[in-house]
């Protein structure tokens, strides 16, 4: 293993995979040797603007080596890169959203081979906010939860991952399980459920509220980003961590020391 964290990144010409290289560049512990794209995409062979993998190139060369594939393509490119870094053998860590349950699935096989990290939301103020969640959610064990979020017009997958891994603790947190979400409600709110709610429009970045209302007063719990960068920067210190770990499936929880409450 090199001192500096080689990346390849899968979805490099998105917009996660953009401010990656942004928040890389200038940093000597890790860089980007391999900026993969969609095939046929339209940006294959053009200049990526990052010094150590100057083209986007859609095929991995055999003779790059790295430490860690960094996926950000989405649900479509995921299955791709996860092949790749199962067999180059190296560290998996993805962010990617709208997995399917196949999906995730394969992430838990390959780590039995592979050290394996995937993450709805790596920015250090939802990892914190996951666990303040958790606590509330059990001291407000009867409290009605309802998780709001608002992103940017482009995103794909809803309820985002980030407001489904956060109906995940609150369920976990009371001892039951996470119900698929009902997008469209009429009636009473069904005892128990963890309801969702989904704005989309312009450029937000992300936001995430979770609401415990009880009688006669509510607790918020809200998380604003406005810069994705900190995913990026999230990113990029999960993936130096995660270089030559053992095999195993790891969380944010466990790159920042926070543990599971
Ligand atoms: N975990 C986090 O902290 C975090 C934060 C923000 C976003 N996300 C998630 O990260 C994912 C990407 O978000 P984004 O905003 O960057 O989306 P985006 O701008 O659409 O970027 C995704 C990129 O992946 C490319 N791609 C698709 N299939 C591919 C394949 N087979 N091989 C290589 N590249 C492929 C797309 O290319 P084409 O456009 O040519 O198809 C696109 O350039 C989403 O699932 C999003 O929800 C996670």
């Amino acid at each position: 293993m090199s001192e500096s964290t080689r990346l390849a990144v899968n979805g490099a010409g998105g917009r996660m995979g953009l401010a990656l290289a942004r928040v890389i560049a200038g940093r000597d512990d890790a860089s980007i040797v391999a900026a993969l794209v969609r095939p046929g995409s339209p940006l294959e062979d053009q200049s990526s603007g990052i010094s150590t993998a100057p083209r986007f190139e859609s095929v991995l060369p055999a003779a790059t080596s790295f430490d860690v594939l960094v996926d950000f393509s989405g649900s479509s490119g995921f299955d791709h890169a996860l092949a790749i870094a199962r067999e180059r053998a190296v560290a998996f860590l993805s962010g990617s959203t709208g997995l399917s349950a196949a999906q995730m699935l394969a992430l838990d096989d390959a780590a039995r081979q592979i050290p394996v990290l995937w993450a709805a939301n790596f920015s250090l103020g939802v990892a914190v906010l996951s666990h303040l969640v958790a606590e509330a959610a059990r001291l407000l064990a009867d409290w009605d939860c309802e998780i709001i979020e608002a992103h940017h017009r482009h995103k794909l997958d809803a309820p985002s991952g980030t407001a489904l891994m956060l109906g995940r603790r609150v369920a976990e947190a009371r001892g039951g399980v996470h119900a698929e979400p009902r997008l469209e409600r009429r009636g009473e709110r069904l005892a128990g459920e963890i309801g969702y709610a989904v704005s989309r429009g312009g450029d937000i970045v992300g936001e995430h509220e979770v609401r415990l209302s009880g009688h006669g007063e509510r607790l918020e719990l809200i998380h604003r980003a406005s810069n994705r960068d900190v995913f990026a920067q999230g990113a990029l210190a999960a993936a130096c961590w995660l270089a030559g770990r053992a095999p195993g499936s790891y969380t944010m929880a466990d790159t920042l020391g926070l543990g599971q409450s």
